[in-house]
């Protein structure tokens, strides 16, 4: 699908948000598979459900790449929020162990969120044109404010500052494998990664839904990333992205 050679980096000091800027870019020209937009700081970063992305300036990776998944059907289109988990997993465990993902792509480290992605697909005639993946990844931030849900940094759990720079060119190394594997078909491979290191991947958590609090656990992700959970009473739910959230044991408050 994609070749990565030396991938076209754009570094601002400041947007809006690099997602809204690569979008805008794409609407009037052609931009090659992993051109990147990378910026020091977002004034209106965007999140997941029409949330913010808050962060400290020059402090974290901010970044939005585009890529031709033009042999995806939309409703596989799941498998892109794998690999790009599983892009940056890879990065974060040169440094540390004990990453995982959090259902469908936010990435944890015991219960706090280290990393938020934005995949916005663009479809055409029933394909995916492209796909813009935005990354923001919380690396040297020390601090945050009081009213983000539970937010950490890779520095925050090693006590080391690090090169922003490198984990990006990382993180597009990977997405560029991940990718070259998506071509040679090792889909059900990229599953069994994902599936290893999902946030309760295995055994019973407390979830909620739009009607009750409830124990289940994680039995299958269908490839258009509908959840699939157990109650402990035997009985199935399908869930799709928004229609349920995981209550933390820790903090008791819920979280998509
Ligand atoms: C989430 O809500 O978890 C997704 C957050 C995605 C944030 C990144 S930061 C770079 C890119 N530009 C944006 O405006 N959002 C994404």
């Amino acid at each position: 699908m994609n070749v990565l050679l030396q991938p076209s980096i754009l570094f601002l000091d400041e947007t809006q948000s690099t997602n809204t800027l690569l979008k805008e870019k794409l609407q009037s020209e052609k931009l090659p598979p992993f051109f990147t937009i990378s910026t020091a700081f977002q004034s209106s970063g965007r999140g997941q459900r029409g949330n913010g992305w808050n962060s400290q300036k020059g402090k974290n990776l901010l970044f939005s790449t585009v890529i031709y998944p033009t042999n995806i059907a939309p409703n596989k289109q799941f498998i892109l929020s794998q690999i790009v988990a599983l892009s940056i997993v890879d990065v974060l465990e040169e440094y540390n162990k004990g990453f995982e993902i959090k259902w469908p792509n936010d990435i944890y480290y015991r219960e706090k969120k280290i990393c938020g992605i934005l995949i916005e697909n663009i479809l055409n005639n029933d394909k995916i044109d492209y796909s813009i993946i935005g990354i923001g990844l919380n690396i040297n931030q020390s601090k945050f404010r009081k009213n983000l849900p539970n937010p950490i940094s890779l520095c925050q759990i090693t006590g080391q500052t690090y090169n922003i720079n490198e984990i990006l060119q990382g993180v597009l190394q990977n997405l560029s494998k991940y990718c070259n594997n998506l071509n040679r078909d090792k889909i059900a491979e990229i599953n069994t990664k994902y599936r290893k290191i999902l946030f309760h991947g295995d055994g019973y958590y407390f979830y909620a839904d739009s009607k009750s609090t409830f124990k289940a656990k994680i039995i299958d992700i269908e490839p258009n990333g509908t959840l699939i959970l157990q109650r402990t009473n035997g009985t199935l739910s399908r869930y799709l992205f928004k229609e349920v959230k995981f209550l933390f044991e820790q903090s008791h408050l819920g979280t998509f």
